[in-house]
């Protein structure tokens, strides 16, 4: 129940803006917030109540903020599922559970857990060596995509193997310095017309509810664009959503998920899940919150921060529902350029009807996510044509 002479306490580990959007729920809530991240002036220390400044693999740390919380959540991957698990046999409530981000954490038994219950994607295999990767590549077609099993983000632990010419110089380098051969694992290449996700929730009592399916753009790598709803079949849509929810309930995850597929024509042949000459395969599953579901703040009755908090808490889940009829998101990125101290020039930008989110990072350090802008409204393409004017409008200076 929320008291407000006894509130409700969770315990976040990360404070990057993740952890802020969903300390700023939590407060409109009147919880108490406690955050443990290694920098004492992340993202959401201005909304911590206890910032405990930590590594993410502090166990004594990680257990002071269990104790001072009743459910501890993570806002990254980077979570140490071992300690959480521990935590999790000492009696506190650890949510989503430790197991499901352990399987998350690893592509391929992510891939494989999936798999084994009939969610469609790519096929993908173990791979022992050079010889054994281009065999593998000679019976499923070029190209293929070599991947990290464990830490990639933002397209860093992948690479594209075209042929048998491809400099295999450079595919061993990337796998010596990712741990050798058993830290990696082979996946088909999907030509896929088009990226989605759909944030999905879950609660203890298996209360499952999906967010609208959203189409995203990416720009080398990092998400750049998520456009509301996706420009695809509405039997299409149905489908991604069915199998959102069938992800979460196979990795028995509780809390907010983002689960990314790929749309392919004609995929028939790619045995994914098929309408219309269409198929969905899934590509990567986030144990959180995800940056593809940040215009739930504005766009939806519900966000899919608020959503978390329940779903964590064991309270009642909400359907998710458009309060317009589209909208449009834009991350706002660092460049190359500024290393440091930076600033962003909002004046031009503030002029257009859009919501805008700053995360508070002092530091910029190349691509970094430094806020985003959410547009909304009944015609997309004219939100779209917005959103460009936008990004030419924002501006990052040195300070
Ligand atoms: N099997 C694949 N076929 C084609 N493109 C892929 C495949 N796997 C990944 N990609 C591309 O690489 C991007 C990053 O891969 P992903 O597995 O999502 O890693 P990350 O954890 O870096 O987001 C994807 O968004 C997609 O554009
Ligand atoms: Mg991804």
């Amino acid at each position: 129940m929320l008291y407000m002479n006894n509130p409700l306490r969770i315990g976040i580990v990360g404070g990057g803006q993740l952890g802020k959007m969903l300390a700023m729920e939590a407060k409109r809530l009147s919880m108490r917030v406690n955050i443990l991240d290694p920098s004492d002036d992340c993202p959401a220390s201005m909304l911590a109540d206890e910032l405990i400044v930590a590594g993410f693999n502090d166990a004594e740390a990680i257990e002071r903020l269990a104790g001072m919380s009743d459910v501890i959540t993570y806002e990254i991957e980077l979570a140490d599922a071992d300690i959480l698990a521990s935590l999790e046999r000492k009696g506190y409530r650890v949510r989503p559970p430790a197991h499901a981000l352990r399987i998350v954490q690893d592509k391929f038994m992510q891939k494989y857990t999936l798999n084994k219950s009939n969610i469609p994607v790519a096929e993908f295999f173990k791979v022992s060596s050079i010889d054994d990767l281009h065999s593998i590549a000679r019976s499923i077609g070029y190209p293929i995509v070599l991947k990290v099993r464990k830490g990639g983000y933002d397209g860093r632990g992948n690479i594209v193997v075209k042929g048998y010419d491809d400099s295999n110089d450079k595919i061993v380098r990337f796998v010596d310095a990712r741990g050798g051969w058993d830290s990696v694992y082979v996946e088909r290449f999907i030509p896929f017309i088009k990226e989605v996700s759909v944030i999905v929730a879950r609660s203890s009592r298996d209360e499952v509810v999906a967010y609208p399916v959203v189409e995203n753009i990416h720009d080398d790598g990092i998400l750049d664009t998520t456009i509301v709803p996706a420009r695809i079949p509405e039997g299409l849509a149905y489908k991604a959503r069915r199998i959102a929810m069938d992800v979460i309930r196979a990795l028995d995850g509780i809390g907010v998920f983002g689960v990314e597929m790929f749309i392919a024509k004609d995929g028939k042949s790619m045995d994914g899940e098929c309408e219309d000459g269409y198929s969905i395969l899934v590509n990567e599953v986030a144990p959180r919150v995800h940056n593809t579901g940040h215009y739930s703040i504005d766009a939806c009755n519900i966000s899919q921060f608020e959503q978390h908090i329940r779903a964590i808490l064991d309270l009642p889940l909400i359907e998710p529902r458009m309060l317009c009829k589209a909208a449009v998101m834009i991350n706002i990125l660092g460049n190359d350029s500024i290393n440091g101290y930076y600033a962003i020039e909002l004046e031009k930008v503030m002029r257009i009807d859009a919501r805008i989110h700053i995360y508070g990072k002092r530091i910029n350090k190349g691509r970094r996510k430094l806020g985003h802008i959410t547009l909304l409204g009944d015609d997309l393409d004219e939100l779209l044509r917005s959103a460009m004017h936008i990004k030419s409008a924002l501006r990052l200076v040195s300070v």
